[in-house]
């Protein structure tokens, strides 16, 4: 079992991740700027999950303790976090579920990112740590639900190092019981990214959460 921090631990996405990494058995530190926001979270998924192994920390402090890294914090502000995390993020496998969205009167979009996409822009704003790219399209309101696995949907995880990837693939078991989908290198977390706007869409529309399940694989 990993033990892994999440860097905006106190946010739905965060917290929704942490609780079922806890609940399958993973050792989980919450980051976040306030390291008291980040026990109260903890808090709360620990009366859910009362043997869980849960925590809350400064970011720096959870970076530090963990094995692998999630971020889920916004974009805006996202490189700024990341180049200061650089140093403790060295060595380290770290997962971006990060989606640059923008919304207008036209509803949600994905924004042209400098860098191709958030998960690549970390990887050159901490150039020692492994990147990986997962979690973009599980919604933080399917993850706090009572559902024993979120079976409905795949993950997709993007990367260019074999072992990280492959570590990620295996998290996945946590969220939808079974593993993630191996879909090809980093550059394509600039397609996995904004396709989140699509799903909020559909979400919209047919007032529903909604995943993305990959035909043609054995589950
Ligand atoms: N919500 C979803 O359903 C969903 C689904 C898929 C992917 N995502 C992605 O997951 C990420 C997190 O989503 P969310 O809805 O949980 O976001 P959020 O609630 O807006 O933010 C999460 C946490 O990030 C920290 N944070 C906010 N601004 C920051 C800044 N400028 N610098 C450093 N930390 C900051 C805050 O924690 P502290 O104040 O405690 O530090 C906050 O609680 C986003 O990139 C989103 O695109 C979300």
């Amino acid at each position: 079992m990993a033990h892994i921090a999440v860097i905006g631990g106190t946010g739905p996405q965060g917290k929704g991740l942490a609780y079922r990494f806890a609940k399958h058995g993973h050792q989980v530190t919450l980051g976040s700027r306030s390291a008291d926001r980040a026990s109260e979270t903890a808090a709360e998924i620990l009366q859910r999950v009362p043997d869980a192994q849960v925590s809350g920390a400064a970011n720096q402090d959870a970076v530090a303790a963990a094995d692998l890294v999630l971020l889920a914090v916004p974009y805006d502000g996202h490189d700024e976090l990341v180049a200061a995390l650089a140093p403790e993020l060295a060595g380290k496998t770290v997962i971006s579920c990060v989606n640059p969205l923008g919304f207008d009167k036209g509803g949600p979009f994905g924004k042209v990112v400098p860098g191709g996409s958030a998960a690549e822009t970390a990887a050159s704003l901490a150039p020692e740590a492994t990147l990986v790219g997962a979690f973009h399209h599980v919604s933080a309101v399917s993850l706090w639900s009572e559902q024993e696995y979120l079976d409905h949907e795949d993950v997709l995880v993007c990367g260019d190092d074999a072992d990280a990837k492959a570590t990620v693939i295996e998290l996945a078991v946590a969220v939808t019981g079974r593993p993630g989908v191996d879909a090809g290198k980093l550059r394509l977390a600039a397609q996995l990214e904004p396709f989140t706007a699509v799903l909020i869409s559909i979400n919209k529309k047919y007032k529903t959460q909604s995943g993305l399940v990959i035909g043609g694989l054995e589950h």
